[in-house]
């Protein structure tokens, strides 16, 4: 049974905060699918809240030789098609269409970033984008070097002395393991400032996830009830029904863990664990949540085996550019716990995977069961189930409180029952995507929602000993999971040993 609750008082959604400048986004990759399933479809919509600076270009580079015009074209296909916005806006894609621009250059040809400043040049003079230049580099990390160190070269890359900016936005995965990510870090180091520095993690611009730290930090009643003296333990799922796709090269490279868990798992969990920060300010935040990050139990060799859980689906070996006995697991089930003060004994269960029943995200905190039942008859006192506060990320976005509820009547009968708050019914509209609102703070050079290098690094310091683990005992068993299930039966002795189950979603 669930209750529906409306807002009281709601601004107007989406409000802007300040203005971004005027400035020239340098998209590295342009002809990948990020670029026309993502990023151009993002500053379109911006473009239709009126939010993108009037003086604005984007300007992609790739190797493919493609016109304006071509790179256009393909860009409106991707609009439309992609676009939360659809159908497309005619007069919308007139003003913006024109600001997308294309210049064909290998990455590693110090003349293409000659004919690129020329370029950037005279549109500052045209377009009046007063020398800011935002690069987007959707590439995989071993392009990064070659890059960064030709756009320096070429004198593309502004000091932070508060004259015209340059900023850098880098892809996910940041690395493959603490050696590599350390050494990525180092070279962004050698070129960029870390306030130029924008490592992009798309989870932390969905508005749920930042509703996180509103939900806790806005609610006095929540926050008393957040650590281990009332919270038993914590779910974060992140499941998906789609599998690897065409991306099966990128795959084989990464799996689960550098996929997701390094990366959004992570997140989520340290703006879920962290103590509230000093101020708003971004290093604030950052700085709590990674206190966390330092705080997650590194595994024992001995543990490991027991507290997680890979798994690979059906069929994925199948997948093109995916090797006929490849060992990458698409599907991760962990025990972590936070050795702080607040967390120290409460196991967070982290599940995530492709090809799952549904698509899930969400973290749940059950609390701790009612000490005794006052009730004195095992019908009533058998049906009072912990309370559950769920905090559902995507899709169908809102937040729930599971408690239990005389059933009306004579009798004496209890049930459980769900106050649940839709972010669709109570705020109505579709909220702005991820990129949306990340591209627009890097513009705005707000680095609240993007990751430092310390915490890039911490979270890569806790995750390689399991790298280094599975990579000396390869899990033998797989394909270990059919597609459209909840993952590995193994998974469900995770939670059995601790006398629990996963969360039915
Ligand atoms: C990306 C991963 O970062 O996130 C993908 O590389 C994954 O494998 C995707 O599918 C999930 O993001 P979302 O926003 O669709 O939940």
């Amino acid at each position: 049974m669930s209750t529906r609750v409306a807002a009281v008082s709601a601004p107007p959604a989406g409000t802007a905060r300040t203005e971004a400048p005027p400035c020239a986004m340098v998209i590295f990759g342009a002809s990948g699918d990020l670029t026309r399933r993502k990023l151009v479809p993002a500053l379109y919509n911006l473009a239709r809240g009126g939010l993108l600076p009037e003086n604005f270009a984007a300007l992609g580079f790739a190797r493919r030789p493609w016109s304006d015009a071509a790179f256009r074209e393909e860009m409106g296909r991707g609009v439309a098609e992609f676009s939360r916005l659809a159908p497309l806006d005619r007069a919308c894609w007139e003003r913006f269409g024109p600001q997308l621009e294309y210049a064909e250059g290998e990455f590693a040809d110090p003349a293409a970033y000659a004919r690129l400043a020329e370029r950037l040049a005279d549109l500052d003079q045209a377009r009046g984008l007063a020398g800011n230049r935002l690069f987007y580099l959707a590439v995989p990390p071993t392009e990064f070097p070659t890059i960064l160190h030709r756009l320096k070269a070429a004198g593309l890359i502004h000091p932070p002395d508060g004259g015209p900016w340059s900023r850098a936005i880098v892809e996910k995965p940041f690395g493959r393991d603490l050696e590599s990510a350390r050494a990525l870090n180092a070279l962004l180091a050698r070129v960029l400032h870390e306030s130029q520095t924008f490592r992009i993690d798309h989870y932390l611009g969905k508005e749920t996830v930042q509703n996180i730290l509103v939900f806790r930090f806005a609610n006095s009643i929540f926050e008393p009830l957040w650590n281990r003296n009332y919270v038993e333990y914590v779910e974060i799922c992140a499941a998906e029904t789609i599998g690897v796709g065409t991306r099966g090269k990128f795959y084989e490279q990464t799996g689960v863990l550098r996929d997701l868990v390094q990366s959004h798992m992570l997140e989520v969990l340290s703006l879920t664990a962290m103590e509230p920060p000093t101020t708003g300010e971004a290093d604030d935040i950052r700085s709590e949540k990674l206190k966390v990050l330092h705080a997650l139990r590194v595994p024992w060799e001995d543990t490991m085996a027991r507290d997680l859980v890979l798994g690979q689906y059906r069929g994925y070996r199948a997948e093109p550019d995916v090797a006929p006995d490849s060992v990458t697991p698409t599907y991760a089930a962990l025990r972590v716990f936070v050795d702080n003060w607040r967390w120290q004994g409460v196991p967070f269960y982290l599940r995530t995977g492709k090809k799952l029943a549904k698509r899930v995200t969400e973290i749940s905190l059950t609390m701790r069961p009612i000490p005794l039942c006052l009730f004195g008859r095992a019908d009533v006192c058998d049906r009072i189930v912990p309370n559950v506060l769920t905090l559902r990320i995507q899709p169908d976005e809102g937040i729930a409180l599971r408690f239990a509820s005389k059933v009306p009547g004579l009798d004496l009968k209890v049930g459980t029952v769900a106050m649940d708050m839709s972010y669709r019914e109570t705020f109505g509209g579709e909220p702005p995507e991820a990129y949306e609102r990340l591209l627009l703070d890097a513009m705005r050079g707000d680095a609240t929602l993007f990751s430092r290098r310390d915490a890039v690094e911490a979270a890569w310091a806790w995750i390689t000993p399991i790298l280094d683990f599975i990579e000396r005992q390869p899990p033998g068993e797989f394909p270990n999971y059919e597609p459209g299930s909840w993952g590995p039966e193994r998974a469900l002795e995770l939670m059995r040993r601790d006398r629990r189950a996963w969360r039915e979603l």
